[in-house]
């Protein structure tokens, strides 16, 4: 039996769930993978704020440099989760020469060359299976078992609290501040719900995927983004009665070297694989040129986190060399790589238009003048202080022409009232 010392940097939920996972995992361990694994200790910012959670209290340490010159220990799982000081503290584990295990997409995403480097340098080995969509295995997916494939597309609902708060306003009309509260009720979403709800966590972990599913670094500035804080019952209704569900969708597209990358709300048709995740579930599409279509479901965040965490650190502990992401080790986007905002899809208009003869010519010209085509159109409700409402469905068209299209719009006459992309 191979006997291995590691440590954790942070001793919250997470560290909580992983620490009783390996506990109750330990015989199943030692008999599947010949390994005894032994947590030595856990760093936490002072014993007062360490909230009990099955790790014993005698393993706390408050001095990073307890485990950084702990010879002892050979590999680290960071659960800090934030930008700083997480990134520095596992670019120090790895420079001293300990393997790291992360589920922080934040400090992956925007140092991922430095402590790649450092790893590589080192000879040790840094797996971030937990990083993005918890428990899914879209990581190993990426990188080993589609290794076969050219991936071309790729989308995903990777964020669980803005599914939640999505799914709830889908199934029972109700308004976003509402479902809102509730999320956070529950703690699903943060005290402060921005990092979620303005789409950054899916931003980060988009990153992350498209960089490996395209072989080429897609830095976090180069994901378009907008959250869900200005969807309205309203929209969600309409699109309902169209046919479409409403999702935070991150997004990748690779044509030859041309990419794009946006996380946004999207109506997805009803009958599509992704309309059917609910609730705080994940969920990755993608088409490799191989493989054809494919979707992983499962557990985002919380207590599956744990699955993906420990089975990284059996990986690391087991693998004959660490393996590497195979794309280029830069800090840059890759140059190679072409990202464009002018991506291709249908869109969802809803305007307030003035109740009266040739306004509806008049919004149908703004967008002949761009040439952006009409699918489907809808006059909605009864008339409310003059104006009624009109919902449009173009076909696909160019994301400039749209914009220019609704730019043309006189406010007076027609007032746009919100702007929905439309994936298939
Ligand atoms: N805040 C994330 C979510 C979980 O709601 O999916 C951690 O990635």
């Amino acid at each position: 039996m191979k006997n291995v010392t590691i440590a954790f940097l942070g001793g919250g939920n997470i560290g909580g769930c992983v620490y009783r996972l390996l506990e109750d995992m330990k015989q199943e361990i030692a008999a599947r993978c010949g390994l005894g694994i032994t947590v030595k200790k856990v760093l936490v910012k002072d014993r007062e704020s360490f909230i009990p959670n099955g790790i014993p209290e005698e393993l706390l340490v408050f001095d990073r440099q307890e485990i950084m010159a702990d010879p002892d220990i050979s590999l680290v799982c960071e659960f800090m989760g934030g930008e700083h000081p997480a990134a520095d503290f596992m670019l120090e584990a790895l420079k001293a020469g300990k393997t790291v295990v992360t589920a922080n997409k934040v400090a992956l995403a925007l140092h991922w060359s430095e402590l790649q480097a450092a790893a590589q340098a080192q000879g040790v080995g840094l797996y971030y299976e937990a990083s993005v969509c918890g428990a899914i295995p879209i990581i190993a997916t990426l990188n080993g078992s589609l290794q076969a494939n050219r991936i071309d597309r790729l989308m995903g609902i990777i964020n669980g609290t803005t599914n939640y708060i999505l799914s709830r306003m889908y199934k029972n009309g109700e308004d976003y501040d509402l479902v809102l509260r509730d999320a956070q009720a529950l703690g699903l979403a943060e005290p402060n719900p921005a990092f979620d709800v303005e789409g950054m966590d899916a931003a980060y972990k988009l990153s992350i995927l498209a960089s490996l599913a395209f072989h080429g670094r897609v830095t976090y500035e180069k994901v378009y983004r907008e959250g869900i804080t200005g969807v309205t019952a309203m929209d969600i209704a309409c699109g309902k009665e169209m046919g479409y569900v409403l999702k935070l969708l991150a997004i990748a597209k690779r044509d030859g070297n041309r990419v794009e990358v946006r996380v946004h709300p999207t109506f997805l048709p009803e009958h599509h694989p992704l309309a059917q995740v609910d609730g705080s579930f994940n969920a990755v599409y993608l088409y490799g040129h191989s493989c054809e279509d494919m979707m992983l479901q499962g557990f985002g965040a919380g207590t599956p986190t744990a699955s993906a965490v420990v089975s990284d650190v059996l990986n690391a502990c087991t693998a004959p060399a660490h393996a590497f992401p195979a794309f280029a080790n830069t800090a840059e986007a890759d140059a190679s790589l072409h990202f464009t905002g002018n991506w291709e899809t249908r869109y969802f208009i809803r305007v307030s238009a003035k109740d009266a003869p040739g306004v509806l010519a008049k919004v149908a010209d703004c967008f002949a003048r761009e040439n952006v085509s009409i699918a489907t159109m809808l006059q909605k409700g009864a008339v409310d202080e003059g104006r009624v409402m009109l919902i449009f469905v173009t076909h696909a068209t160019h994301e400039r022409a749209m914009q220019a299209a609704l730019s043309r719009l006189d406010p007076e006459i027609a007032r746009l009232e919100s702007m929905i992309r439309v994936e298939e």
